[in-house]
This record gives structure tokens, C-alpha cells and sequence, in this order.
């Protein structure tokens, strides 16, 4: 089990490129899995998450190479909507909800059934959300108790619905949009606000017909999906952690390159600048369909504010490390109307509120979101990840605010999405 020591260091200064998207990245190897040949994902996220989908396919009978030399290319033999092959065993989605409810999408449409599993954490979220349009849509399910992993699914005879999501969820919308292309005709899925879009830009991309009508997607099936050439933008997720360093730390000044900034995802940006930050937006350009810009950071004292709404849902996995910038800033910051963040990798309400009391900030656990009291310095602490890895990445921005060292315990899990953090964060206190 890795730790991480964090102690306290001068301003961060330095030039970084934020590593690639998780989203997209899964994304990519789904729908050039299904597609009629031969597709290039370039600066594609080797990291745990999404490779657990390149093997899931790989266990389906797709050919996939890696190429990595500084950045990873994938080569991907996408066989048609209906090329793949029944698993050769259990499919293994380990930490990764994202590639489970997706899966579960695509294997709603299969002529052979799967069974899916993940880890401690993956096996205690809910599944019940997906369960229940796909199974609407002709899909045999089985989950154990309260819809939770392990799952098996059986492909049946799909028929399009017009589904009315209870919860504004990418992964839901994602796995139903999938499960259309499955179905003669058309698709859809109301949301009650809009979550983040990559699948929808991206199946355009590759030719299915697509319709955005205010909150509602709709697709049209049995669409031959055209091979994809692209370029993975930056993930705006994991660039958030460096955005707070450089807005807390004093004195600090970071320049990160080609950061995501789709609109669904960058709600941290209009959070932060209320509470006082200063972060400029430069060179806003198109990479595969997304817009990608870099940020310029500067340190500014934050106040803290009121969130809530639909903010939060654009900031979904920037809640960790908003309540870490949170408890460095003057005043409170109240954030409500966030209890999805009660079913992720962890209880993220729970695992931010231990930590940072544990570093000696003033919290308040809400039902649905949280209190902070902020102050100028925390104190160095041995903190939990929870086995989480924005809560472990987090509570290292957290302790360098601190006189002393703070560890983070279990932090492995920072694979999952990011390898390679510490060491961009060493860079960036030694410039
Ligand atoms: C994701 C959607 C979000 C997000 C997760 C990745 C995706 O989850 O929190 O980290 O790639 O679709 P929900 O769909 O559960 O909100």
C-alpha cells in the first residue's frame, strides 16, 4: 500500500499539460469497438480505469495494440455493432463505474450474456439506476441485493424507450444511448439537468443520428458507426487539482496546457472565480469535437460562498477538491443539493468531512452536502484515501497548506485516473 508525504513548500510555479480524459477515454475504446474498422485513439488515459475497459473489449474478441511512447495511441478493430464474441470469463471492471454502466449498455444488445464484477468499492454502488431502463428496454438483468455488482446480463430483443431519468447522470444516459443503437428506431433519455455530453458529441462524431432537444438526447438505431481518428483532450477533472493548488498556495502561478472545457464539466472555474480566484482562459480551440483551452492560474485569497444547483452537477468530481479549497479560504462555504456524492468511488461528503476535520477545519456534514469553516493554514495530519482517488489527490493539495507533513494512506488508488500526479506536482514545487 503506497503513501503519500506532503510537506509544506514554498509558491508552485511551472507549465504543465493536464493528462487526458477518463470520460472520453472510455468512450473512445466503446465506440470504435463497435465500429466498422480500424480506429486511432491517440493520447488516449492509460490508467487503471479506462484500461479496464480495453481488456473488457479485448475479452470480447476486439484486437486492440498500445502504442506508448510519450503519450499512449490505441489502435482499435472495431467489428460492427454486432462483432463482438461472448467474454472469455467474469469481466473484472474493477474501480471503474464508468465502465461497468456503459458495458452494461452495449451488452444490452448482445446475442450471448456477460457477468460483470468490480472491486470492494465498485460493488457497493448502485446499479439499480441502469438496471431499470435497460431491462424496460428487453435487457435481462440479475445484481445482488439493492442492485448492487456483481451483474449479469443477458442481451434480449430490444425495443427503443423514451426514458425519464430520475437522476442527471452521464453513465445512465450513456448506457441507454448505447443500449439504442440495439433498437429499430429511436431512443431517448430525458434528463432532470444536463450532465456531461462526450457520448452524445461522440456518437455524432461517428455518424449515428443524433437529436439534443433542451434536456432530452435521442438516438436512432442500427447505425453502421464510422472508425475513429482523434486526439483525447486534457481532463479538466484532473487538471482541477493543480486550478486549487495554484489559487490556494500562495505566491504560486501555473500555466496548465490543454485542458477540456466543455461546458458540463468546468462548473469549478465559475465556483472558484466567485469565491475570488484568478484564472484566465486562453487559446480556446476544438480537439475532436471538444472544446480544450489553457488556464493560467494565479494565487488570489478566496471568500467563501453559497453552491448548490445545477453548478454542482458541472462540478460533479470536483467536490473533493472544492471542499479542499473550501477550508483555505475566509469565511464558510456552504455546498448543497450534492448527495450524489454519497455513491462514488466513496462516501465523498463523508471521506472530505473526516479529513479535513482531521486537519483541524471547521465542517458541518449535511445530508446532502457540507459546511466549511475555512482557515488560513491546516494542520499536518495522517489522513484516510478511503480508497479514493480524487479524495487521496485532494487531501495532498490540502496538506500543502500545512506547517509539518501530511501523509496520505492507501493512496494506490491514484492510478485509477491519474499516475503520475505526485511527480507533476513535485515539477511544479521545484520550478
Ligand atoms: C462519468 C460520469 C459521472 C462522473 C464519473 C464519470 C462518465 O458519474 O462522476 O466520474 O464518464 O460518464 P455519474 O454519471 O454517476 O454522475
Amino acid at each position: 500500500m503506497n503513501v503519500i508525504k506532503i510537506t509544506n513548500k514554498d509558491a508552485l510555479s511551472g507549465e504543465i499539460a493536464a493528462p487526458p480524459d477518463k470520460s472520453i477515454s472510455h468512450r473512445a475504446v466503446i465506440l470504435a469497438a463497435l465500429a466498422d474498422g480500424k480506429s486511432s485513439i491517440k493520447n488516449f488515459l492509460a490508467a487503471e480505469d479506462p484500461l479496464r475497459t480495453v481488456e473488457a473489449f479485448r475479452q470480447m474478441g476486439i484486437e486492440i495494440t498500445e502504442h506508448r511512447t510519450q503519450n499512449t495511441e490505441l489502435i482499435i478493430h472495431g467489428k460492427g455493432l454486432m462483432g463482438l464474441t461472448a467474454p472469455n470469463g467474469v469481466i473484472d471492471c474493477g474501480n471503474s463505474g464508468t465502465t461497468m454502466r456503459l458495458l452494461c449498455g452495449v451488452l444490452a444488445g448482445q446475442p450471448f450474456s456477460a457477468t460483470l464484477t468490480g472491486d470492494a468499492s465498485l460493488s457497493k454502488r448502485p446499479m439499480q439506476r441502469i438496471i431499470a431502463p435497460l431491462t424496460g428496454m428487453g435487457a435481462k438483468i440479475t445484481s445482488q441485493a439493492k442492485g448492487c455488482p456483481p451483474l449479469n446480463v443477458a442481451g434480449g430483443r430490444m425495443k427503443p424507450i423514451s426514458y425519464k431519468s430520475p437522476v442527471a447522470s452521464a453513465q445512465v444516459k450513456s448506457a441507454i444511448l448505447l443500449a439504442g443503437l440495439y433498437c429499430d428506431g429511436i431512443t431517448s433519455v430525458l434528463e432532470p439537468d444536463r450532465s456531461r455530453d462526450h457520448t452524445e458529441r461522440m456518437l455524432g462524431a461517428a455518424g449515428v443520428e443524433i437529436r439534443i432537444k433542451n434536456l432530452e438526447v435521442s438516438v436512432k438505431g442500427r447505425a453502421h458507426l464510422k472508425p475513429l481518428t482523434m486526439t483525447v483532450p486534457g481532463d479538466f477533472s484532473s487538471a482541477a487539482f493543480f486550478i486549487a493548488a495554484g489559487v490556494v498556495v500562495p505566491g504560486s502561478e501555473i500555466f496548465i496546457r490543454n485542458v477540456g472545457v466543455n461546458p458540463t464539466r468546468t462548473g469549478l472555474l465559475e465556483i472558484l472565480k466567485l469565491m475570488g480566484a484568478r484564472i484566465e482562459v486562453k487559446n480556446e480551440h476544438e480537439v475532436s469535437g471538444e472544446p480544450v483551452a489553457d488556464l493560467h492560474i494565479r494565487y488570489a485569497p478566496l471568500t467563501g460562498i453559497a453552491v448548490g444547483g445545477g453548478l454542482i452537477l458541472r462540478a460533479i468530481d470536483e467536490f473533493p477538491i472544492l471542499c479542499a479549497a473550501a477550508s483555505l479560504s475566509s469565511g464558510t462555504t456552504t455546498i448543497k443539493g450534492a448527495r450524489e456524492l454519497r455513491v462514488k468511488e466513496s462516501d465523498r461528503i463523508k471521506s472530505m468531512a473526516e479529513g479535513l476535520k482531521k486537519m483541524g477545519a471547521g465542517i458541518e456534514e449535511l445530508e446532502d452536502g457540507i459546511i466549511i469553516h475555512g482557515r488560513e493554514r491546516l494542520l499536518p495530519a495522517a489522513l484516510q484515501s478511503y480508497g479514493d482517488h480524487r479524495v487521496a489527490m485532494s487531501m495532498a493539495i490540502a496538506g500543502l497548506m500545512t506547517q509539518g507533513e501530511t501523509i496520505i494512506e492507501d493512496s494506490d488508488c491514484i492510478n485509477t485516473s491519474f499516475p503520475g500526479f505526485t511527480e507533476m506536482l513535485n515539477r511544479l514545487q521545484k520550478s
